[in-house]
């Protein structure tokens, strides 16, 4: 058990004062009794001088007169011969005692004139004081011993009295000693408690309570220095506080994910982009990395990077529902004694970079084989017809289709513009108010004609009071168009076209139904890629180069708007363009 201070203090004092007071009482009541005892020696001395003279006054008849004085003082009267025979005593008959000279009294005053002695009386049971002066003889021995006996009764009831007194009156003096000393060092060892208290406090974490020191000693100088170390302390933590939340903040909201652990691979930090690269779970701070983590790649490379003592970089590809790429930048922690304190990951999500990429270098071998394939069929009708020997038929044959391949081509090229265009200008369109009714309307007219070579029929299914749409109009027909034309190169003779304006939400909608040949449904989500096409040599027969689907959805886009499809295999199509009209009242 911890003892406080003012438990050590008060235990000293008490233990103190306690011995004090019974020394001073033990010397008082040692001195008393002392002090008693010998004055009851010095009138039995006075008593002797005077028995002794009546003694030796009245030889004959000392018997009677002695024995009545003895009883008048209260003092037994013994008178001793020489030889230690008792000659008198004043309360027994002489001739049955024996010999006195062995008795202590007796023997020193035979050694030095005069002797005390304290026992019990073994004629009278009680303690007695006694008292023996030799009488002086001829050649300086003694001519007998005059002894008194005094019972010392009265005066240890006496001395019990006055120890009884000294002794109450120290415990009384110890009890309130102890009291007012109790109560000062209450007083002293408050503040020093209170200082206690407030270290407590600091301990736990309460910055805040002041510390204050009612006293005004060396203890409030102490209370002075806490307090002015509290106050530091708080603007020290609330700075560091400030700095910790700003990196916890910035930590969290970076695009980069981070996870850091300890010495021990327990993550003591994760934030959201780590979590859901990692797939950890939301309780992932406390628990070990290796235990959440199943991608061997990253646990192998934050060890190595522990190994090595160096920051490792590499590009990883994390499993998961969708394969993820990732670069991992680990770098292990050091303290500045170099010794390790757990690691810190960044994981950089390159996946869409990657994609982009890859649509990047698909688009450039893309535009590389179409722009190729008619160019090699221009060159070889060119060379065969350079040579000469071909019939005026197949002449013309061969030049009607050097004709085409250059039409495919230039339609590749301002395809290929018209997109670059569109995506370079996306900020800057030139918006007007926009009738979408007049937009389908156009259109039926631009394609009435290879429709009907077809055997083709364009419905018109328009809605009433649409209201105007921001648009580019030129591009918005340019869109439009594009699906008309879908809907007239990939139908079967005998079907119809149906283009639809109508209102949904805050949209207006323009949709082509085609009873064409459809697409299958696992190339639907793929047909608005550039130079996509369901069937290429289909496609490349009607002079199709696959960017016209693309060229749409860019356009919707650049509106705030897009493209949905639906489509079945041999029945038919729906391409529905929607354009929000918000901003412009009908
Ligand atoms: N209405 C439709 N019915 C059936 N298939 C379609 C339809 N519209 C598009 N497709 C398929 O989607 C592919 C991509 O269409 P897209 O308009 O982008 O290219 P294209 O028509 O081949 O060439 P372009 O339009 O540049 O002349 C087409 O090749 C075709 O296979
Ligand atoms: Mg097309």
């Amino acid at each position: 058990m911890k003892r406080s201070f003012f438990g050590k203090l008060i235990a000293v004092y008490a233990c103190g004062t306690v011995l004090c007071m019974v020394c001073v009482a033990l010397f008082w009541s040692k001195s008393y009794r002392d002090e008693h005892y010998a004055r009851l020696e010095q009138v039995l001395a006075a008593r002797a001088v005077l028995v002794a003279e009546l003694a030796r006054r009245e030889p004959g008849e000392a018997g009677s007169s002695l024995k009545a004085i003895a009883n008048r003082i209260d003092t037994r009267v013994t008178l001793i011969s020489p030889a230690g025979a008792v000659q008198f005593d004043s309360m027994e008959e002489a001739s049955r005692m024996d010999n006195h000279l062995d008795r202590p009294e007796v023997m020193a005053a035979t050694a030095s004139g005069r002797g005390t002695s304290i026992r019990r009386s073994g004629t009278l049971n009680e303690e007695m004081m006694y008292y023996c002066a030799a009488q002086p003889g001829e050649g300086g021995k003694p001519a007998g011993y005059v002894r008194l006996a005094f019972s010392t009764t009265s005066v240890r009831r006496s001395i019990r009295r006055v120890y009884l007194a000294i002794w109450s009156g120290t415990a009384v003096a110890t009890l309130a000693a102890l009291g007012g000393g109790a109560f000062l060092l209450r007083r002293i060892t408050r503040p020093l408690t209170r200082l206690q208290e407030s270290a407590e406090r600091l301990k736990s974490g309460d910055l805040e309570t002041p510390i204050r020191v009612d006293s005004r000693d060396e203890i409030s100088l102490l209370g002075e220095s806490l307090e002015r170390m509290r106050t530091n302390l708080r603007e020290v933590i609330g700075r560091y506080g400030e700095a910790a939340g700003r990196l916890e903040a910035l930590l969290a909201w970076m695009s980069g994910g981070v996870v850091a652990t300890d010495e021990h691979d327990v993550v003591v930090f994760v934030n959201d982009e780590a979590r859901r690269l990692l797939r950890l779970p939301p309780d992932a701070t406390g628990r070990r990395l290796s235990e959440l983590v199943r991608d061997r790649e990253l646990l192998d490379l934050m060890q190595e990077s522990h190994r090595l003592e160096q920051p490792r970089t590499e590009h990883l590809t994390l499993l998961g529902a969708e394969e993820r790429f990732v670069q991992a930048r680990i770098a292990p922690v050091h303290d500045a004694a170099r010794k390790f304190h757990g690691a810190v990951a960044v994981l950089v999500d390159v996946t869409e970079l990657r994609r982009l990429e890859r649509v990047r270098s698909d688009f450039v071998a893309n535009v590389s084989h179409e722009l190729k394939s008619p160019l090699t069929s221009i060159r070889g009708f060119v060379e065969t017809l350079r040579d000469g020997g071909c019939s005026p038929e197949e002449t013309r044959r061969f030049l009607a289709i050097v004709e085409q391949e250059a039409e495919r081509l230039e339609n590749l090229i301002t395809d290929l513009l018209s997109l670059s265009e569109i995506e370079a200008r996306r900020a800057a369109l030139s918006v007007a108010p926009v009738d979408v009714n007049e937009v389908a309307r156009s259109a039926a007219q631009r394609f009435g004609e290879a429709a009907a070579q077809q055997g083709l029929a364009i419905d018109l299914k328009l809605a009433t009071g649409l209201p105007l749409v921001p648009a580019d109009e030129n591009l918005l027909g340019q869109a439009f168009g594009n699906l008309v034309d879908n809907a007239v190169k990939y139908n079967r003779p005998g079907g119809s076209i149906t283009l639809e304006t109508a209102r949904e939400g805050g949209s207006v909608l323009m949709r082509v139904h085609d009873t064409g040949i459809g697409i299958p449904s696992k190339d639907v989500p793929r047909v608005f890629e550039r130079f996509y096409r369901v069937d290429k040599s289909h496609s490349r027969r009607l002079g199709g180069t696959g960017l016209g689907l693309s060229i749409a959805k860019h356009i919707a886009a650049a509106h705030g708007g897009g493209i949905t499809l639906e489509s079945e295999l041999g029945k038919g199509s729906v391409f529905s363009l929607f354009i929000p009209s918000s901003t412009i009242a009908s």
